[in-house]
């Protein structure tokens, strides 16, 4: 491949990158060229299936751990870095102290923890950071407090970050994605009655993919987006200008 969305002597790395939509973009940077790190919460890379794996450089990261990922051992080089870790917890326990945190720890702590400790390395480069959110960040979600604050957090960070890092040559942006069925929703996911009124409500007519939020991530990493800064791109299917 050749053109902006080669990424040949690129090297990325995906926290959150073992599994469902964060193993989806590291696995489109890898089919781009790109050298990929991934990390996840297991102990090696043989606790995720091998198809999941397949050309990836796996580190362990619990981002919960605040002291762990200051200690954290980053690649030497890094072009970009996505943040793409995330819980949910339901049955009414984000509306408990110990369900916030958690999720909060997670999804929102982790996220500045992350961005300061690769901060250098993507200056070095000119690098891009990207911040998964969800465009559950824009809605009120009656289960969920914590998840639906820690997204708004996040996109709200997203722009902090576009402007604190842009002087440095730095472009940090963000993906809001809407329904794609990995193990953070198979709870209620898995529910075909739930699948059917999810896509009926959706312009594009199908739940999401991973590839589709890797296709939107070469792009903002890309220098086609060289001028874009600090933005969220909803990847929905038009669900959230539809209802
Ligand atoms: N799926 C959706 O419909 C949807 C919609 C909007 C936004 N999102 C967001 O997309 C991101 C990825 O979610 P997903 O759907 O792909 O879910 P997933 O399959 O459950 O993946 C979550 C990833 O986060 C990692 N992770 C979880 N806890 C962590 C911790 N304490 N420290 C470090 N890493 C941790 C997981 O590692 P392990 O593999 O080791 O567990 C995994 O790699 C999340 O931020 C999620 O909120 C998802």
């Amino acid at each position: 491949m050749t053109g902006p969305l080669d990424y040949s002597g690129k090297t990325v790395l995906v926290v959150g990158g073992t599994s469902g939509i964060g193993n989806g973009i590291a696995q489109g940077f890898r089919k781009a060229g790109a050298s990929v790190h991934v990390t996840g919460t297991r102990g090696s890379a043989e606790d995720y299936p091998d198809s999941e794996m397949e050309g990836l450089a796996f580190h362990s990261l619990d981002v919960s751990d605040r002291d762990a990922v200051d200690a954290f051992d980053w690649p030497d080089t890094l072009d970009v870095v996505v943040l793409c870790q995330g819980i949910a917890r339901y049955g009414r326990e984000e509306f408990t102290r110990e369900g916030w945190d958690a999720v909060m720890e997670v999804n929102l702590d982790s996220l500045l923890d992350c961005a300061n400790a690769t901060r250098q390395k993507l200056a070095d480069t000119g690098g891009s950071l990207i911040i998964v959110s969800s465009v559950g960040g824009y809605k009120g979600l009656v289960g969920n407090p914590a998840y639906g604050a820690s997204k708004a957090g996040a996109i709200s960070m997203v722009k902090s970050l576009g402007v604190a890092f842009g002087g440095e040559g730095i472009r940090v942006n963000g993906i809001a994605p809407g329904y794609v069925h990995t193990k953070i929703n198979d709870a209620f996911l898995k529910d075909e009655k739930m699948q059917k009124q999810i896509i009926a409500s959706t312009p594009r007519g199908r739940l999401g993919l991973p590839a589709d939020m890797a296709g939107a991530a070469l792009f903002l990493a890309s220098p086609l987006a060289d001028y874009v800064v600090g933005q969220t791109i909803s990847v929905d299917g038009g669900m959230s200008v539809a209802n």
